[in-house]
């Protein structure tokens, strides 16, 4: 397993930097909203630190011509680590957490991180270039986000939003008010599905990967020193594809059901016939310093900075060690959606460390939900149900004359 995990990190670096390729979108993730009948609005972002993300925007639903009276509350979806904005409408509309929202009236904008498919532009960077590539969850917490809630605020002439993340969204919310609480008063509430901790408590794949983390740092440090840092691409075509057809690796399906079952549950209410379109949109890339970032955060179980090493340290955090992240400066509404089948977010991580970390007076509502697995908040086809209609009667409770399906 060790030298699987080894295998795979290495396999995702060559196939990156050497044999990196263009991929074609058969279906953009700009078309299949249009083509579900959403309107799309695309603003530009730039970060302080000079990247250029796309921010999508859904004003309102298929079934308005937006142009009532009634109120739509703004709502910011921070995707997991993935993927961008597309993992938000991979289903039907009746199942498609961004379609779903703005379908409940809701003014819906869809985040892309950096060096994800829509977040692959720098001022002065090329993507080709490794500096392009060096950030990690304390570069998407303390500019992507922030950047992404003022252009929202911004457009919409809102005071504050909500934000709902999925898996690794929840930790970006979660950092940036905690590193900023300023921006507390520009949330009105985080809904976290999935919500990520240190990932410390993850079980399948992901729990070999981080030991062997442990094994392999000195080999990491090298790396991350001498290398710099690189683009990683999941999804089916790239390392998946070369790794399905050296056949060792083609066990116990993984090669049918994707890479993804080796790391979660096997998801009961996926809608299968929507796989190709699902893998056609996944694929976006993030850096390799990300999953070295969650790796020394899963191996310390604390939630903190990147250990980037005690000189940098000293110039970015004033000390030779990584400050951990202070949660108790989070103070907005927190409801948390999990599931016992989830196994990137244990019931464990919850308890030890999420639980722990949060003031409990701001933690509104936990619900647990029976047999999902880690993507299946996103992805189920009852997650209207179990996940999208509950948050979005919530939001209505607070927002006075707020939109309808047909206004
Ligand atoms: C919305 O209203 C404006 C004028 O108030 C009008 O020009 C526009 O065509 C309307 N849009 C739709 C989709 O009905
Ligand atoms: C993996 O193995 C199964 C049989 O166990 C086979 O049907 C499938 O085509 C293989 N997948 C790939 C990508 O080679
Ligand atoms: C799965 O998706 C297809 C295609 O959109 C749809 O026809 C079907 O009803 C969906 N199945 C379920 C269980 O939602
Ligand atoms: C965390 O922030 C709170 C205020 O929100 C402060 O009282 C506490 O001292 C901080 N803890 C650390 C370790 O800095």
């Amino acid at each position: 397993m060790l030298a699987c995990s080894f295998l795979l990190f290495f396999a995702a670096i060559y196939h990156s930097v050497i044999g990196g390729v263009d991929r074609v979108f058969n279906n953009s993730a700009i078309d299949v909203i249009t083509n579900w009948g959403y309107p799309l609005e695309i603003h530009i972002v730039l970060t302080k630190d000079g990247y250029i993300i796309d921010l999508f925007r859904i004003p309102h639903g298929r079934f308005s011509n937006g142009n009532s009276s009634c109120h739509r509350p703004a709502v910011l979806m921070a995707p997991g680590v993935v993927g961008g904005a597309s993992q938000f409408f991979l289903n039907p509309p009746e199942s498609s957490p961004a379609f779903i929202l703005a379908d409940a009236g809701i003014d819906v904008f869809l985040l892309n991180y950096r060096g994800t498919t829509y977040g692959k532009r720098h001022i002065t960077l090329q993507p080709g270039n490794n500096k392009f590539w060096q950030f990690t969850l304390d570069e998407l917490a303390k500019y992507d986000a922030p950047a992404a809630i003022n252009k929202v605020l911004a457009v919409t002439g809102k005071k504050s939003l909500y934000w709902i993340g999925h898996s690794q969204g929840t930790a970006v919310g979660f950092m940036t008010l905690a590193d900023n609480p300023k921006y507390n008063r520009k949330v009105k509430a985080l809904f976290q599905l999935g919500p990520a901790g240190t990932s410390g408590y993850a079980k399948g794949m992901m729990r070999f990967a981080f030991l062997a983390f442990k094994n392999i740092k000195p080999l990491v440090d090298l790396y991350r020193i001498a290398l710099g840092s690189h683009e990683i691409i999941f999804g089916q075509d790239s390392v998946y594809i070369s790794l399905c057809e050296f056949s060792p690796f083609n066990v116990s399906g993984v090669c049918e059901h994707g890479i993804y079952s080796l790391f979660d549950s096997l998801t009961i209410s996926l809608n299968a016939t929507q796989e190709s379109e699902l893998f056609a949109h996944e694929h976006s890339g993030t850096s390799t310093w990300i999953l070295l970032h969650w790796a020394q955060m899963a191996a310390r179980q604390t939630v903190e900075h990147m250990d980037h090493n005690p000189i940098i340290n000293l110039v970015r955090y004033g000390q030779e060690t990584p400050p951990p992240y202070n949660y108790t400066n989070i103070n907005v509404p927190v409801y948390l959606f999990w599931s016992k089948d989830d196994w990137m977010t244990t019931a464990e991580e919850i308890e030890h460390i999420i639980l722990k970390m949060l003031r409990k007076e701001i933690v509104k509502g936990g619900r647990e939900i029976p047999r999902y697995s880690h993507a299946d908040f996103i992805e189920a086809t009852d997650c209207a149900d179990m996940v999208f209609n509950p948050i979005s009667e919530i939001i209505r409770k607070q927002e006075i004359g707020m939109c309808d399906l047909y206004e």
